[in-house]
């Protein structure tokens, strides 16, 4: 069940986004602001999320009832499934993007100059079927995964995704620093320049940990609520928000040297991974042009790989709600799940199409979902989950959760109530404001 929270940890986070701002935000010193906020901020909230799934032993909506007692507290569960279930279609459509670039992969179609590749990018994103029959596609794995259970289907899963994704990422990696000229993007990445640290540099790392480390959107609630009484709660956080910050530059060295070898500059978002990757690996080895079309292949695997174990922790987020709360067979309510987050993916990937019909004040829909989930309900969600648990549940259960009955010393315990008393909700108001613009 770690290595599965793991699993919904490293995700595409880890590979867009990540390397792309330590780059450009001061590299090593960036990586050390981000690994403070992910010490200090994300795994006490990561924490916190166990408690109270763990507490609850049930969906995410469910634990944080068990807990509220009757008062309005327990609707921040709900908006956790909601924040879980919305993220999800939009999630799958990317997902399934990296389906149809291992298929371009597979059968050479990405091979051409930088402008046929950019050009490939925006007929498929923008084309109305190809996209959702991906989408369709990543889902019916998921779905697979999903109804066969905790144990056979998620767990199973992630011992073997996981270990392949890590092999995957290290033969990447290795090739990519051995690329002439490739020590350039490792010192790009590596090279500490404190100058860059600004406030606005400090809360991006912010958010970006708590993105990547999956908080609150209901997946590590339900996640823990599979743990068992003996999972040491604090160190299975400490030991997810390693793999994940390890993941994240690991990407970043397998990315930033096989784009310095070629002189291309990177760009983060969809652009770097669909546009900017395939003409590196192109460019890199157009001496070899085997191992041009290896390397291609095995990283979007690697990339469909992590998207994957992420997709399946959302999906499970409203599986075991609904399953739950509208007493339904787990299989009943996999499929309800999956044919509605189907459904919200198809009309994201529509927005994405050229006539941009589905355009809500300038944003299109897939827009609007990643900015509602992302910016605005996950620190909502993270923010009361701290003030729920730090001042109002009673210490006595934190202690015992913290404790495992008292089995453990529960070194840190006041620290850590301290941080998500104080420091991580005023931390999180920041990141908000911050990302509605109102503070820079
Ligand atoms: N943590 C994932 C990533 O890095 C994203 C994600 C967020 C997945 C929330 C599940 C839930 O991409």
């Amino acid at each position: 069940m770690i290595l599965a929270t793991a699993g919904s940890a490293v995700g595409l986070g880890n590979v867009w986004r990540f390397p792309y701002m330590a780059g450009d935000n001061g590299g090593a010193a960036f990586i050390l602001v981000y690994l403070g906020c992910v010490l200090l901020l994300g795994i006490p909230c990561m924490v916190s999320e166990f408690i109270i799934g763990r507490h609850g032993a049930s969906n995410t909506a469910r634990a944080y009832t068990k807990l509220a007692n009757g008062t309005p507290w327990k609707y921040v569960g709900f908006l956790g499934v909601l924040t879980g279930f919305l993220i999800t279609g939009y999630y799958a459509v990317v997902s399934g993007w990296c389906l149809q670039y291992i298929y371009a992969s597979l059968v050479g179609e990405l091979q051409g100059d930088s402008e046929y590749i950019s050009r490939y990018f925006s007929d498929f994103s923008q084309s109305p079927l190809r996209p959702i029959m991906w989408t369709a596609a990543i889902f019916l794995i998921t779905h697979i995964v999903i109804k066969r259970g905790v144990q056979h289907g998620i767990e199973r899963a992630s011992k073997l995704l996981m270990p392949t994704l890590f092999i995957l990422l290290i033969i990447i990696v290795v090739i990519s620093c051995m690329l002439p000229g490739g020590e350039k993007g490792i010192s790009f990445l590596l090279k500490p320049d404190f100058s860059k640290i600004d406030s606005g540099v400090f809360l991006s790392a912010l958010g970006q940990s708590f993105y990547s480390l999956s908080i609150a959107m209901g997946c590590l609630c339900t996640y823990a609520s599979y743990f068992s009484r003996h999972t040491d709660l604090t160190r299975a956080a400490a030991q997810i928000g390693l793999i994940d910050c390890l993941v994240a530059i690991l990407a970043g060295l397998m990315i930033f040297p096989a784009a310095f070898s070629v002189g291309v500059s990177p760009d983060s978002g969809p652009s770097l991974i669909f546009i900017t990757l395939p003409n590196v690996f192109a460019q890199a080895f157009a001496q070899v042009p085997v191992l041009g079309y290896v390397i291609s292949l095995l990283f979007f695997v690697l990339l469909t790989l992590a998207a994957l174990t992420s997709l399946i922790s959302l999906h499970e987020v409203s599986t075991a709600f609904i399953h739950e709360e509208l007493v339904m067979t787990r299989k009943k309510a996999a499929v309800l799940v999956t044919v509605l987050a189907a459904i919200i993916g198809t009309f994201c990937s529509l927005s994405l199409g050229g006539t941009g019909s589905l355009t809500l004040f300038g944003k299109t829909l897939f827009d609007w979902f990643d900015f509602i989930t992302g910016q605005v309900f996950l620190p909502v969600v993270g923010f009361l989950t701290c003030i729920f648990l730090g001042w109002f549940v009673p210490h006595k259960v934190v202690r015992d959760q913290y404790t495992n009955w008292g089995s453990l010393r529960g070194r840190y315990f006041h620290f850590y109530l301290f941080l998500i008393k104080f420091v991580c909700p005023l931390a999180i108001l920041f990141i908000f404001l911050h990302q509605l613009g109102m503070l820079s």
